[in-house]
């Protein structure tokens, strides 16, 4: 019995590390965008990693990046279509998100 005590502590503190090591979402992405999206998994979106791994390289990625949230719609994800801007982000928060989404690794 004490054996398996101590696994379920260890296997709870293996999960509050993973979850620590992926970027935490900004609170506005919070507040906008989580209902459809997590930073490292796919939601009803895709991953913002995934996103960040798809403008990897491109020096406009931020630009793009909120050019897509801005306008919403489809962007080649087969998911289904995106509301233009989440639910109401501004534009200074599809600005910041951005630069957080391409910063992603
Ligand atoms: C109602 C659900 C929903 C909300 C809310 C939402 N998204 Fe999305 N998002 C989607 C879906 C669905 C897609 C994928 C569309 C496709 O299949 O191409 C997507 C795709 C994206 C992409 C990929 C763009 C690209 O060029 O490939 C980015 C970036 C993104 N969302 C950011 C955001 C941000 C930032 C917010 C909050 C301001 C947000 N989303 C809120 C559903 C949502």
């Amino acid at each position: 019995m004490k054996s398996i005590i101590v696994s379920m502590a260890v296997a709870a503190g293996l999960m509050v590390a993973g979850s620590a090591m992926a970027a935490d979402m900004p609170a506005e992405g919070k507040a906008k965008c989580a209902a459809c999206h997590n930073v490292d998994s796919k939601k009803v979106g895709p991953a913002w990693t995934d996103v960040a791994k798809k403008y990897a390289g491109d020096k406009d990625a931020a630009g793009k990046i909120a050019a897509s949230v801005t306008k919403g719609g489809s962007f080649g994800w087969k998911m289904g279509n995106m509301p233009p801007k989440g639910m109401g982000a501004s534009d200074a928060e599809v600005q910041s998100l951005s630069k957080f989404i391409a910063g992603l690794k």
